[in-house]
C-alpha cells in the first residue's frame, strides 16, 4: 500500500472532535453540569437521608436525668451501677436502686409521676433500652475493664453522668444493632466526638486490646 492510499480515511475518522462547532462544545458542558448536580445531590442525599432511613427511633420509657441524680446519691455511679459479690456487673438499675427515694412522687415533674405510677407502685421494672447492647454471641466483662484495667466509664460511654435527658435510641433496621455500636459518624473517619460514646464494633474492641496488651486476643475471649 502506498502512503497516499491510507491518508484520506484516517484523517477524518481519528479526530471526530476536530471540526466540532462551539455550540456542540457547550452542550457537553451542560451535560457535565447536570451530571455534577445529580452526582453531588445524590451524595448529599445519601449522607443525610441514608441514616434517616437506616435507623428506626424510639424514646426511653422514662426521661431519666443523670446529672440531678448524681447530686442526690452518695456513691456516684456505683449507687446504681454496681458490681455484685460474684464480680458480675448489675448493669441497668432495677427498682431496688430507686425505691428508697421514690416510694411516692416528691415533685410534680411528670416524668417522676409517670415513673412512680406506672412502675414503682405496680412493681414493674422499667424496660430501659440499652444503647451499648452487643449481640448475644459477644462476652463483655465490665470487671476486667473497670476493676482489672482501672478504666473509667467515660472511656467507652462518654459523658453520660452530666446528661440531663436520655437520648433517642436508634436501631439499625438491617442488623438490629443499636446505632452506638457502629457509632454516630457514618463514615467512621477520624475520632468520635469528645464526650460521646465510643463506637464498639469488633475492630474497635480489638484495636484497644492490641494497644493495651500487644495482641488482639483469640476469638473465644470475646465469643463464648
Ligand atoms: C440514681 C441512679 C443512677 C446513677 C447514680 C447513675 N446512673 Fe447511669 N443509669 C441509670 C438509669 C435509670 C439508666 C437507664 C436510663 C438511661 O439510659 O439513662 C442508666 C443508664 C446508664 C448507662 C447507659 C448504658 C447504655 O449504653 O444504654 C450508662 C453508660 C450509665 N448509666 C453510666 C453511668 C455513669 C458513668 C454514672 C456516674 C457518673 C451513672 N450512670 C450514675 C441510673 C443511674
Ligand atoms: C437518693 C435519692 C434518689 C434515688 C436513689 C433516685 N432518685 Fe430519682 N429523684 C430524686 C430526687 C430528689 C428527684 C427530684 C429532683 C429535682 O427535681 O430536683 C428525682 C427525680 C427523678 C425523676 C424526674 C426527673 C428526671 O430524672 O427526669 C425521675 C424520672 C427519677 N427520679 C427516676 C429515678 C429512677 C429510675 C431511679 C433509680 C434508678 C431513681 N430516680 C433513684 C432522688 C432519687
Ligand atoms: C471498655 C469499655 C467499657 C467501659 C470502661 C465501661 N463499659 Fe459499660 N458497657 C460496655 C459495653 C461494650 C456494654 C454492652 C455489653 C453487652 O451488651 O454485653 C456496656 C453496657 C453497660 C450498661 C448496660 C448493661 C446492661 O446489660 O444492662 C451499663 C448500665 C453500663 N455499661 C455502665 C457502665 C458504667 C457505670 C461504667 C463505669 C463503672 C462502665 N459501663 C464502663 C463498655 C464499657
Ligand atoms: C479502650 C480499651 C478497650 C476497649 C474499647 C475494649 N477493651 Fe476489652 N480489655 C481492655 C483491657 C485493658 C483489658 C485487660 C487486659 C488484661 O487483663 O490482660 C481487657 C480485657 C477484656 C476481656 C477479658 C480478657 C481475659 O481473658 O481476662 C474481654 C473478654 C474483653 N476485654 C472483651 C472486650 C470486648 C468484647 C470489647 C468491645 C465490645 C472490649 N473488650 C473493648 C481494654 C479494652
Ligand atoms: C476483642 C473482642 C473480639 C474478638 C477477639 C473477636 N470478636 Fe468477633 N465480635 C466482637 C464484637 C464486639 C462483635 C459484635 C459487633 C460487630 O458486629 O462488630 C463481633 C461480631 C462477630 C461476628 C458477627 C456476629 C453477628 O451476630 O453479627 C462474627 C462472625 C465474629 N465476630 C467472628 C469472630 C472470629 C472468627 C474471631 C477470631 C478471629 C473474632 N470474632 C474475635 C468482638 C470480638
Amino acid at each position: 500500500m502506498s502512503q497516499t492510499d491510507q491518508h484520506q480515511p484516517v484523517s477524518t475518522k481519528a479526530m471526530p472532535g476536530a471540526n466540532e462547532t462551539p455550540a456542540a462544545n457547550s452542550t457537553g458542558w451542560i451535560i457535565f453540569l447536570f451530571f455534577m448536580i445529580g452526582f453531588v445531590g445524590s451524595l448529599l442525599a445519601g449522607w443525610i437521608l441514608f441514616p434517616e432511613l437506616l435507623y428506626s427511633k424510639k424514646n426511653q420509657p422514662i426521661d431519666f436525668n443523670h446529672a440531678i441524680h448524681l447530686d442526690q446519691v452518695d456513691d456516684g455511679c456505683e449507687s446504681c451501677h454496681f458490681f455484685r459479690e460474684d464480680g458480675t456487673f448489675a448493669g441497668m438499675p432495677g427498682l431496688d436502686s430507686c425505691i428508697d427515694c421514690h416510694e411516692e412522687a416528691q415533685t410534680d415533674n411528670p416524668e417522676e409521676i409517670k415513673f412512680v405510677e406506672e412502675y414503682v407502685t405496680q412493681g414493674i421494672e422499667v424496660p430501659w433500652l440499652n444503647y451499648s447492647k452487643q449481640p448475644d454471641c459477644v462476652f463483655f466483662p465490665h470487671s476486667a475493664h473497670v476493676i482489672g484495667a482501672d478504666m473509667s466509664c467515660e472511656t467507652c460511654h462518654g459523658d453520660i453522668g452530666n446528661s440531663e435527658h436520655t437520648r433517642v435510641y436508634e436501631q439499625n433496621k438491617l442488623t438490629g444493632y443499636s446505632r452506638d455500636i457502629w457509632g454516630h459518624n457514618i463514615a467512621r473517619l477520624g475520632k468520635h466526638k469528645q464526650g460521646e460514646p465510643a463506637p464498639m464494633k469488633m475492630n474497635d474492641c480489638a484495636k484497644c486490646h492490641k494497644k493495651e496488651t500487644g495482641h488482639k486476643g483469640a476469638c473465644f475471649q470475646c465469643h463464648k
